[in-house]
């Protein structure tokens, strides 16, 4: 009889992991936002709580039930997200940002609902705080930052951008247009890219994408 468990590897780790799309109001009852689901960061969040990590996981509004023995912090909007992971980025030691949050707001958010007219209507966007950028020019020493990147065309070289630009240790690249990848479905095709290495995963469970995710970064980093 062997017995079954997860490898406890993560031990006394403290993971952050930013989960769902963001909400921006534009009113009182309405918003922009995008199709994330948050399984891809749950599913991190899982695992690394299994592979025995304290972990932290700030979401965007999802479907999805919050994760046993994971501390959750619900958010709405980008702004909120920025101020909760960077009020706990200094104690972590491995931040892993799933969240699909927003580029642009409006830059104005009426008091009131807004009604109709017959007229077109325009709705002027500002942009908002690029959070990994952010985390990149404040990472600590021996801090491991991983982000996504969602490209529909060029996927190699635009997420090798990100991955420098924002000074990161790992970028999981996915491609929206093949299916079964990307933000609906309960699997993933995902390519780890480092400043070094581009390792391609075939397709497989958004959860077995998170076991492997976190094998790639133990491998790299020894913490
Ligand atoms: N990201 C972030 N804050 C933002 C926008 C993006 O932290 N305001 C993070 C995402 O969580 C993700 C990574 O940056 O880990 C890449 O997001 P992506 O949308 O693919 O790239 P962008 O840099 O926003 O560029 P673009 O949308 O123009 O491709
Ligand atoms: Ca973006």
């Amino acid at each position: 009889y062997k017995v079954c468990a997860c490898k406890k590897d993560m031990t006394g780790m403290k993971v952050l992991v930013t989960a769902g799309p963001t909400q921006e109001a534009l009113d009182p009852v309405r918003y922009l936002t995008n199709h994330s689901s948050g399984k891809m960061g749950y599913n991190i969040a899982k695992i690394c709580m299994l592979r025995g990590a304290d972990v932290t996981l700030v979401s965007g509004k999802t479907a999805l039930a919050a994760p046993m023995f994971v501390r959750t912090i619900p958010v709405t909007s980008a702004k909120d997200m920025f101020d909760a992971v960077t009020s706990h980025a200094p104690e972590m030691d491995l931040i892993i940002k799933a969240a699909a949050v927003a580029d642009y707001r409006p830059s104005h958010i009426a008091d009131e609902k807004v009604k109709k007219s017959d007229a077109e209507l325009a709705i002027p966007l500002e942009r908002t705080d690029d959070i990994l950028k952010y985390l990149g020019e404040h990472k600590r020493p021996g801090q491991f930052l991983c982000g996504f990147s969602m490209e529909t065309e060029n996927m190699l070289e635009n997420s090798q951008k990100k991955l420098q630009k924002k000074n990161l240790d790992m970028i999981v690249a996915n491609n929206l247009k093949m299916a079964g990848a990307g933000f609906e479905t309960d699997t993933n095709i995902v390519t780890f890219i480092t400043p070094d290495t581009v390792t391609e995963l075939p397709i497989m469970g958004k959860d077995q994408v998170a076991f492997r995710l976190i094998d790639k970064i133990l491998e790299l980093k020894t913490f």
